[in-house]
């Protein structure tokens, strides 16, 4: 009854179809062809070598899966639901093709290790491919920081303004973020690149294989040490997802401010024409819909992870079907983490910034304020009662609907006798950013030395 079931000997009744359709993965697991079909060629290659199948059987089958692979490239393969999933699908067309040596080709193997195998090599090569985004976009924010050294921004806390900054030194925060997830991911990567194959279906195989030889092909540095673990681990999968959310917490960061900088109010910077979109009524709009919806998207990440987090919970040892609701959630943040940092990488490298209107908002707002505090304790003043001091000229500004810099010495003296006429240069925005030269701090020279170590990838 079940003859194009790869598994029906022991079933007397067809699948009901609609169960066939529910349980099947292939609509979305055909991604994996190209490692289903790397893996089986190992497998292969270490069969013949340890004697278990013939040379002329793995000759037929490296044969026979290569072609496979080119007829799936061009479009010509026909993947069937019935077949359940892309591992069923690749080994029934091959044994049509092939006959006998393709039966042989799922000796000492179970769908269990195969498809952690996939998941593996497929988010191995993946997380390489998010790294080089990584890089792209960093590389555009450090064009951003070493073009704009001269542009100084309100730095915030509260979203209010707290001390004049560099525009540069925002970006390199930025930086900051993306060269962990990017570290996070290398070492992600480290537990992604294990072989499972060879745990079998759960406890490992009868026949003499050499795990060492499949790992060898397939660069893995490192196999799996435990058949049960190594069929329902999903940690790596997990680790990844969750770096990813990571990932994707940092651009919502970013977009919120970008949206929020391309307002009328703030023009802090102007996204180019392409990364917006226009209003079908309000005519004047330009509305940055590609940062707007990379926030948006954070939230599919998020749950991505919660998703697989509440698939694995709970799960006895060792494979259930219940992981084959892995990949979904995995391909969704791969296809979205990839998209958002590519169109990011290239919104950045077009971002134009407008140094007028954030050095004019820098200067509003007290933002010198504690800088007036640091230079009473200069003059000997404890800092608690310059902070006194200097909010109570705050206090006298505000009331006076003026700023600390339009405070004449006579004026400034009413709150310390101790300030002098050198006041003057220590309050403008500049001499702010600048006073602050320590590691990490806003000034110049130290965010020209923090480019050039990140350059250095140091
Ligand atoms: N399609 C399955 C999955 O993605 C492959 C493994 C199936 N193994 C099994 N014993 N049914 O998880």
């Amino acid at each position: 009854m079940s003859k194009d079931k790869l598994w029906g000997g022991r079933f007397t009744q067809p699948t009901d179809k609609f169960v066939e359709e529910f349980t099947a993965s292939i609509d979305f697991d055909k991604r994996l062809y190209h490692q289903d079909i790397r893996g089986s060629i190992a497998h292969a290659r270490m069969l013949g070598k340890q004697g278990i199948i013939t040379l002329s059987d793995v000759e037929q089958i490296v044969h026979g899966l290569q072609q496979i692979l080119q007829q799936i490239e061009a479009g010509e393969f026909d993947f069937s639901i019935s077949l359940e999933d892309i591992h069923m699908n690749i080994e029934a067309r091959l044994s049509t093709a092939i006959g006998e040596a393709g039966k042989r080709l799922h000796t000492g193997r179970s769908r269990n290790d195969q498809v952690a195998l996939d998941i593996r090599l497929y988010l191995r090569d993946e997380i390489v491919g998010i790294s080089t985004y990584l890089d792209l976009l960093i590389d555009a924010l450090l064009n951003q920081a070493e073009g704009n050294l001269d542009v100084i921004m309100p730095g915030f806390t509260h979203l209010q303004t707290a001390q004049p900054i560099l525009f540069s030194h925002h970006m390199m925060a930025y930086v900051e973020m993306f060269r962990r997830d990017k570290a996070r991911l290398e070492d992600c990567l480290k537990r992604v690149n294990v072989l499972p194959l060879g745990a079998g279906a759960l406890a490992g195989t009868t026949f003499p294989i050499d795990r060492e030889y499949v790992a060898e092909q397939l660069d893995f540095p490192t196999v799996t040490r435990n058949s049960l673990d190594a069929v329902s681990d999903r940690d790596f999968a997990l680790e990844f997802l969750a770096d990813a959310a990571i990932l994707m917490m940092h651009l919502s960061r970013f977009s919120e401010e970008l949206i929020l900088w391309s307002t009328s109010s703030f023009r802090f910077i102007d996204l180019s024409d392409g990364f917006c979109t226009g209003s079908s009524i309000m005519p004047q709009k330009k509305n940055p819909d590609v940062p707007e919806l990379v926030r948006g998207k954070t939230g599919r990440v998020y749950g991505n992870l919660m998703a697989l987090l509440t698939t694995m919970k709970s799960l006895p040892l060792a494979y259930n079907k219940d992981m084959q609701e892995d990949k979904e959630p995995l391909f969704d943040t791969i296809d979205t983490v990839k998209g958002s940092l590519k169109i990011f990488a290239d919104m950045i490298r077009e971002m134009r910034v407008n140094g007028d209107s954030m050095r004019r908002a820098a200067s509003l707002g007290f933002s010198t304020a504690t800088d007036v505090a640091d230079y009473l304790v200069r003059k000997g003043l404890p800092f608690r009662d310059a902070h006194e001091a200097v909010g109570k000229a705050v206090g006298y500004c505000v009331e006076n609907g003026m700023d600390i810099t339009e405070l004449s010495l006579a004026e400034w003296q009413l709150f310390s006798a101790k300030i002098e006429s050198d006041i003057f240069a220590c309050i403008t925005v500049e001499a702010s950013v600048n006073a602050r030269n320590v590691i990490g701090g806003t000034a110049r020279v130290a965010v020209e030395h923090e480019i050039q170590r990140a350059r250095e990838g140091k």
